[in-house]
């Protein structure tokens, strides 16, 4: 908001409180001021400062995040002050603060690990700045965020489950690639995974090693797992597509196939993914949607200008196999 808006929002305060003093009207509240402000279409979307705290550029889904964060931005001209945590939940922190130190209107994080944002966030609800999750939860209490923009990752990891027990007809030995570790993706798929593998005894996950969401560590697992257990192995579940072309890598640097001799399947649908399943190398991808900027944006205005938003905004997801792969493949933005 600038110091116009600023001023004016002091000026109406002023007046309603000069109101309330006068009349028996004492039911203005501050959600009034707010849908004052709603009527009278004082915020817009160029009157918005919006601090983004992103976690880095681990994987192309990141990528793809990113950039529809800062193209909604740009399209619907409002002032981004973006930061890259580079994967350190720390520099995430000093961003927050930073952001709070510049009085932005909204802050949007998506949080690199669920744990340990208490403080922050409290100093950002003192300072009057409401913050938005997007993408990634953060295991605080509900007052210290306004709303969650993102997947269900529980549920993610159910659908990967439920196609890994088709491919191998309920029996099979299976290595897992997690992500970061202790962040909320990586929380949930493992935990949605294994509720719906619990029901066949004949599936079991004979290692489970986190690959951080990046190729080059999705690679180096697979290798170490194919080491050990060779071709003992069914199949891959990967946290994300990133990981598995890793391990498609890694399997045919040991000279057996991605796909066929190894059954894979990993979650974020990226335009490489669908490659890979053309190339029948992977067998399915559970969509996780980062096109989440022009949402974004839209709840930071509702939630400037005083409406309720829900607490959480879950996104729409498929899945995607070898079949669809040709005809989906020039549709992707990611
Ligand atoms: O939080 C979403 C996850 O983060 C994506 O599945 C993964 O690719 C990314 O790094």
């Amino acid at each position: 908001m600038n110091g116009f808006l600023k001023q004016r929002f002091g000026f109406i305060w002023l007046v309603l409180f000069l109101a309330a003093c006068q009349s028996d009207a004492a039911a203005i509240t501050e959600d009034t001021v707010l849908l004052s402000n709603v009527e009278d279409g004082i915020i817009a979307y160029e009157d918005l400062v919006v601090g983004y705290s992103q976690i880095g550029a681990e994987s192309e889904w990141r990528t793809g995040n990113t950039a529809s964060i800062k193209e909604a931005a740009e399209n619907l001209g409002v002032e981004l002050i973006f930061s890259d945590g580079q994967q350190k939940q720390e520099n995430q922190i000093k961003a927050i603060r930073t952001f709070i130190a510049q009085q932005v209107d909204v802050i949007g994080v998506s949080p690199v690990v669920e744990t340990g944002w208490d403080s922050v966030f409290q100093e950002a609800k003192d300072a009057g700045i409401p913050i938005i999750l997007v993408d990634r939860r953060a295991d605080v209490p509900e007052d210290l965020y306004t709303t969650y923009l993102g997947s269900d990752f529980v549920e993610e990891g159910r659908n990967a489950a439920r196609v890994m027990v088709d491919l191998l007809g309920g029996e099979g030995d299976i290595v897992e690639l997690v992500g970061t570790v202790g962040s909320a993706p990586a929380i949930d798929r493992y935990e949605g995974f294994r509720e719906i593998i619990q029901d066949y005894p004949g599936m079991r996950i004979i290692a489970s090693q986190s690959g951080d969401f990046t190729r080059a560590k999705g690679e180096e697992v697979m290798g170490d797992f194919l080491q050990l257990y060779g071709d003992e192995i069914d199949a891959v579940y990967a946290h994300n597509d990133d990981m598995a072309i890793g391990a498609i890598q890694a399997i045919e640097a040991y000279g057996l196939k991605p796909g066929e001799d190894i059954k894979i399947v990993s979650i974020d649908a990226i335009r490489d993914a669908f490659q890979a399943m053309i190339d029948g190398k992977l067998n399915a991808t559970i969509e996780c949607n980062p096109l989440l900027g022009p949402q974004f944006f839209e709840l930071a205005l509702k939630v400037v200008n005083g409406e309720v938003v829900p607490k959480w905004i879950p996104s729409e997801e498929e899945i995607f196999f070898p079949e669809d792969a040709e005809e989906v493949l020039p549709t992707r933005k990611y």
